[in-house]
């Protein structure tokens, strides 16, 4: 008997079907189907089976995409990044405080013009895709004008996306400062224009303690009241200058993250960037509230701001999802940040295997987003978001791969190895919205 379905795609799959507690649960829970049929009604998953079950359910007239050879997994999630700051990556020679002023602050200045905006959104847009991310939760700039570009360019593509404008209102140059008043009533009318409607939603995006008063502070407290449905998203723990620096603003907070607890920032929809040299204390916090963590390995190495402790991370119950954190992060390609969140385990003695890479880069991230009843792995009902990869594209990979002997080899060589030639076609909502080249056949 046929199933109600618009499109099948036929390949190899691998996902995680449930959330969970410890990465000892995870292999229990990766399913690899070599041979597989993906059944979609629009931009809705309806079935993942094997190719033998699956065609049974197909009518006649529904076409077959034949991704044979090919590794098909859902969309990659980046927990972390910076549009604006695309046009940065790269820059030489400081650390977080310095690397602000220095390149940052300044890039950061042009996105006031609704043209370059809307420029770098494509460019930026262009690039997650063609690296298999379909969703990312990014921080725009101070003006209102680089969110509504980002959204306006996310929508007409379809993707899940969560975006805000950044507020703060001191400790950086006068051309990217605001009142804190300024900053509640631009925020306000970004929530009310672009906050679920379609696949968007918005994160309030308070830059860091330091660019923040007290003042500013209670505006996000009072907006997150009035919005509860809304993200909060910002950066905690990274440098230790930084943290000093915090102490020094705020000497009545116990640590860094009591003092967005203080203005309630924390909770099931905050997420935290870094957090690479916290408390014990704020590991209980983050864990009491419900709250996420962004792990962006190639951003703490590039900044030399530290490594990312996982183990902790799992023991204390926190949530946790990727970021490339682009432009301190150097690359937009969730395989190369999986391949170096290895290294940053290799450096603590935690091994981070393939499956639980994989885990963190498609429904932990969308767990840690709190999308994971919509997004991250193709149980049915999901939204249609998912990666085709092609796993040897270069003569040492095609080497390397034919020595792979299952799944967990390939996995683990595709994140040591791969990067974003590895990205033969991303599919948003059910639509094949980037391809290397037209070579898919009907089956
Ligand atoms: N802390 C405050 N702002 C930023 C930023 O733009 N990038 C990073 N990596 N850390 C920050
Ligand atoms: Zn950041």
């Amino acid at each position: 008997m046929s199933v109600t379905c618009t499109q099948a795609i036929r390949g190899s799959f691998f996902d995680i079907t449930a959330v969970v507690d410890m990465p000892t649960q995870l292999p229990e829970q990766a399913r690899y189907i070599e041979d597989g049929l993906l059944l979609l009604n629009g931009g809705e998953i309806v079935s993942l089976q094997p190719w033998e079950e699956g065609r049974l359910q197909l009518a006649d007239d529904v076409p077959v995409l034949d991704y044979r050879g090919k590794l098909i997994v859902p969309g990659f999630v980046d927990t972390h990044i910076h549009y604006p700051q695309t046009e940065m990556i790269g820059a030489y020679g400081e650390q977080l405080l310095e690397w602000l002023q220095q390149y940052t602050f300044p890039v950061e200045s042009q996105y006031h013009c609704p043209q370059h905006a809307a420029k770098m959104s494509a460019f930026f847009l262009h690039q997650l895709l063609s690296n298999g991310t379909t969703t990312a939760l990014v921080f725009g700039t101070v003006h209102p004008e680089s969110v509504d570009a980002l959204f306006t360019a996310a929508d007409g593509l379809g993707m899940r996306l969560i975006a805000g404008k950044v507020m703060m209102d001191r400790n950086a140059p006068d051309y990217l400062t605001e009142t804190p008043e300024q900053s509640y009533q631009q925020t306000r009318a970004l929530i009310e224009r672009w906050h679920n409607k379609g696949r968007l939603s918005y994160a309030l995006t308070p830059r860091f303690a330091p660019t923040s008063s007290p003042e500013l502070l209670s505006k996000v407290s009072q907006l997150k009241a009035e919005f509860p449905d809304t993200w909060m998203h910002t950066h905690l723990s990274e440098n230790p200058q930084e943290i000093e620096w915090v102490k020094s603003l705020f000497p009545a907070h116990k640590n860094y993250l009591d003092v967005y607890d203080a203005y309630q920032l924390t909770g099931r929809r905050s997420v935290f960037a870094h957090c690479l040299h916290l408390e014990e204390e704020e590991w209980d916090c983050l864990h009491k509230t419900d709250s996420a963590v962004a792990f962006c390995p190639t951003s703490n190495l590039f900044l030399g701001s530290g490594l990312f402790d996982l183990n902790t991370c799992w023991q204390k119950g926190v949530k946790m999802g990727m970021g490339t954190d682009v432009g301190a992060g150097t690359t937009f390609s969730m395989l190369q940040t999986l391949g170096e969140a290895y290294k940053v385990g290799q450096l603590q003695r935690y091994k981070l295997a393939a499956c639980e890479a994989f885990y963190h880069a498609t429904l932990g991230g969308a767990h840690a987003l709190d999308l994971d009843s919509r997004i991250g792995n193709f149980s049915p009902g999901k939204e249609a978001d998912f990666v085709v990869l092609d796993p040897a594209v270069s003569a040492l990979q095609q080497m390397r791969h034919a020595n792979s002997k299952d799944i967990w080899e390939k996995l683990f060589v595709l994140m040591t190895l791969g990067d974003d030639r590895n990205i033969a076609a991303t599919w948003v909502n059910g639509q094949c919205v980037w391809q290397t080249h037209s070579e898919v056949k009907a089956a």
